[in-house]
């Protein structure tokens, strides 16, 4: 039920500080700043033994998987990475003893994914599922996981399972790297980020009526640039898969590194870029290039920290979000994003909840 929201997908994006909360719930342990996921069927021995790990997914999946696999590999410093359900099963991939693997969905029913881990399974590999929709496909034939308890995602467009799928793996991340060497104190200030996030997100949320606006001012556009780098990188990219989904845009996103190497080529008046400007490391890298798209003719819209001058001084518009520690920016980073994509869609006059050509889960190949 859509309750006071014009469609479930507004809905779902509201509902995300619950969700989240849900996500965690029973699973933070204080007294020794770690998590508990009894679902993955693994002792701390064979947890310890792990020297890889390989996440796959579709779609938004795919994506949430992609910074699943930057923040184990930064948090907890195993070797981590995300690659396409349909790629990876193709590949006659290589299966190590010590590689643990995920498989990302959100229906666990999606085919792509499914086959990838069957693949897997057969090669002796382990694999754990990170899904929403209980007694599903993937969690039945996977040797264990992580329920996302998201509650049902009625919306095509996926939102509140991919802030719910990537808490999950901040909390594997955090189990890893508390049991090899992140202190007792490191691993409270994480979970006293990661607690605050629903808190922040709230705040995020009441940004919606300036982001109705910012689509309204540019819904007469017909491509857009999202460009982020580290954990915002794998958001840039969920960012113009959200609104190619549901407003039919063509959006591309790129690390904002990258764009210098050929996209840079795309800019112009007509071709806006939207920058996720987090106040973490790469911050100062990522105004460098703003200044390269401004001074080319580009319009540049930003998500930044409240009262960045900088960014203000550069961009065209900008959004504004708390600051929170470094590894927290992507959930308040991805809501705008979310809430960009419905408004442009709703100003567009598209299906919001049943876009043309898509559907909730594909179940061919
Ligand atoms: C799709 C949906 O085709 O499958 C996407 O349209 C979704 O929104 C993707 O992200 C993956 O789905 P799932 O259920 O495996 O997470």
């Amino acid at each position: 039920e859509k309750g006071p929201y014009q469609h479930y997908m507004l809905k779902e994006i509201f509902e995300q500080p619950e969700s989240i909360k849900r996500a965690m719930q029973g699973r933070i342990d204080e007294e020794y700043a770690t998590a508990h996921l009894g679902g993955l069927n693994m002792t701390s021995r064979e947890l310890l033994e792990v020297e890889q790990v390989v996440i796959i997914g579709a779609g938004t999946s795919y994506y949430a998987g992609m910074l699943g696999a930057y923040v184990i590999e930064q948090l907890a410093r195993i070797p981590a990475v995300a690659e396409l359900s349909s790629e990876i099963r193709y590949r006659n991939p290589v299966v190590r003893k010590n590689t643990l693997y995920f498989a990302v969905s959100q229906s666990g029913e999606t085919a792509d994914t499914l086959y990838a881990l069957r693949e897997l399974k057969r090669k002796g590999a382990r694999v754990l599922g990170i899904c929403n929709v209980v007694g599903s496909s993937i969690p039945r034939e996977s040797d264990g996981g992580v329920y996302i308890h998201s509650g049902p995602e009625i919306a095509v467009a996926s939102t509140k399972a991919f802030t719910s799928q990537v808490t999950a793996f901040y909390l594997f991340a955090l189990l890893m790297a508390r049991m090899r060497h992140l202190s007792y104190e490191e691993g409270l200030l994480f979970i006293r980020a990661l607690r605050e996030v629903p808190e922040r997100l709230r705040e995020v949320l009441e940004k919606a009526p300036e982001i109705k606006a910012l689509a309204r001012k540019y819904a007469w556009v017909k491509n857009f640039l999202f460009l982020g780098r580290g954990l915002n990188y794998p958001v840039a990219l969920e960012g113009a898969l959200k609104l190619k989904e549901v407003s039919y845009i063509h959006a591309e996103g790129y690390s904002a590194a990258e764009i210098k190497h050929g996209p840079i080529a795309l800019i112009n008046p007509e071709t806006p870029s939207v920058f996720l400007v987090p106040h973490d490391e790469l911050r100062e890298k990522v105004l460098s290039n703003m200044k390269e798209v401004k001074s080319r003719g580009g319009k540049v819209v930003a998500l930044c920290t409240e009262g960045d001058p900088d960014v203000r001084e550069i961009a065209d518009d900008v959004i504004e979000i708390p600051a929170v520690y470094r590894y927290m920016y992507p959930y308040l980073m991805v809501v705008p994003l979310q809430l960009f994509a419905y408004y442009m869609a709703l100003e567009l006059g598209r299906d919001v909840d049943q876009p043309r050509n898509l559907a909730k889960s594909v179940t061919v190949e």
